[in-house]
């Protein structure tokens, strides 16, 4: 059976930073590939080809069967057929994974080293440091009031909270985050990236990362060898002092361990938090609603988080030929799994693209699922509830006070500009 190969204009969509910066066309093509070509081939110049999965079904199909859709064998982030082969030539065993984390990991190691920090992240245990997230959530409130009614809330509040929350989880003190920043997702917005200059080719790409990992992990060295001293209640002492087959993790991954966390839980925990605001912001009712002391704001996170769906993307690779969805994968493809269509399915979101937090059973997949589902989740919405619950009481209003702006990313994007005007309650 010949493969169905995706029209150029919805390939080019998925590969394109700019097009996940104009939100509401990329939606318009992820909608015409769910309706026609589900499960179909893109085809760009610079691309090795690969299957776009838009369909939620699909996407949590091929999620649930790591055994045969592997994250180890080519890279879990689209990546240009020349900065993979730069990547493979720059990595030990050419395995082409500048950082080996628990993303990059298949089984067995994947679920050995995953299991070192599970239990951390569960509900239980958050409860523990819900003092200190509430803390943090608190000082984000006395710096936006600060703004004296109109702040970029998107720079000036939810870049930074999730940050300070991680990073105090982590281990890493409020003077050194700005050794750690958002450099490293979003690094293909010259807005954003260190150089402040548009990343054009695979070589600078790859040159970027390694300076930005260079960086992370001379931090991290230091800080191991601090927690392996002195352990304290942080993540870092659990790395720092875990063993895996009976021996201390290794470099590679033990820096890996501490980018994956340090990295994945800040600028999507920000991108919903902000997709939240500006949701607030354009509806009266529905902050009103919010605003009350009781309301619930488990149905609001959920769709926010639905909504904005910060990680946009990740691939796996077929390790046999799989029938799914009505095609064959043959061993070795290369598949996309798009998290922003997924969430956006019309078989099961009734009206999608309606904002609607009442949503009966939200079964948002935008933490992922199966084996790899984000260790982080429990803690996301844990964060952006108490956020919720210090801030909406503390205004009287808010209203969009400019055009907000999309980070221009394929892989972790969200707004990097949302200007509000408030008035304090
Ligand atoms: C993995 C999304 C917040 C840590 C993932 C995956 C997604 C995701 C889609 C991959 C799932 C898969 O392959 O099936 C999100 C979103 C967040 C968020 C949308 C916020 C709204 C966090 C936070 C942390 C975190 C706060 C804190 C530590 C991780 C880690 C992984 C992961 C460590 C890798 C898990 C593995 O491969 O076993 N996340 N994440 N994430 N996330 Fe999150």
């Amino acid at each position: 059976m010949t493969k169905p190969i995706l029209p150029g204009e919805v390939a080019a969509a998925v590969v394109e930073p700019e097009a996940y910066g104009e939100w509401n066309d990329l939606h318009e093509k992820l909608a015409w590939a769910r309706a026609n070509a589900p499960l179909a081939v893109a085809e760009n110049a610079a691309f090795d080809p690969f299957w776009l999965v838009t369909r939620h079904a699909d996407v949590m199909a091929i999620s649930r069967d790591p055994q045969r859709f592997a994250n180890g064998i080519r890279p879990t982030v689209l990546t240009n057929r020349d900065g993979e082969a730069l990547a493979r030539a720059a990595t030990p065993n050419h395995d082409g994974h500048l950082i080996r984390s628990l993303v990059q990991m298949d089984a067995p190691d994947h679920m050995k080293y995953r299991l070192l920090t599970q239990s951390w992240f569960m509900p239980k245990n958050l409860k523990i440091v819900e003092d200190r997230v509430r803390h943090h959530a608190r000082a984000a409130v006395e710096h936006l009031l600060s703004f004296d009614g109109e702040c970029d809330f998107a720079r000036d509040v939810a870049a930074h909270y999730p940050l300070r929350v991680i990073m105090d989880i982590l281990g890493v003190p409020p003077e050194d985050e700005p050794l750690l920043t958002q450099q490293l997702f979003g690094s293909t917005d010259p807005e954003l990236n260190r150089s402040r200059e548009a990343i054009t080719d695979a070589e600078q790409a790859i040159a970027m990362l390694n300076f930005v990992i260079a960086d992370f992990e001379n931090y991290f060295r230091t800080l191991t060898a601090d927690r392996r001293a002195g352990p304290r209640e942080d993540i870092a002492t659990v790395i720092a002092n875990a063993s895996v087959d009976g021996g201390q993790i290794p470099d590679r991954e033990l820096a890996g361990y501490y980018m994956i966390v340090a990295t994945a839980g800040h600028d999507t925990t920000s991108a919903s938090t902000a997709g939240a605001m500006m949701e607030l912001a354009k509806d009266p009712a529905l902050f009103e609603r919010f605003r009350a002391a009781e309301a619930d704001k488990a149905g609001l996170i959920e769709e926010a988080i639905r909504w904005t769906t910060p990680v946009q993307h990740f691939m796996r690779s077929a390790k046999e030929d799989v029938e799914i969805g009505g095609q064959t994968i043959r061993e070795g493809d290369w598949l996309m799994l798009n998290y922003v269509s997924a969430n956006r399915d019309e078989d099961i979101f009734d009206a999608p693209n309606r904002f609607d937090p009442d949503r009966p059973k939200n079964q948002q997949i935008a933490f992922g699922f199966g084996a790899h589902v984000c260790l982080g989740q429990h803690l996301a919405r844990m964060e952006m509830r108490i956020l919720m619950e210090e801030l909406l009481p503390r205004l009287k209003s808010v209203e969009l006070a400019g055009e907000p702006a999309r980070v221009e990313s394929v892989f972790v994007g969200g707004l990097k500009r949302l200007p509000i005007r408030f008035e304090a309650a």
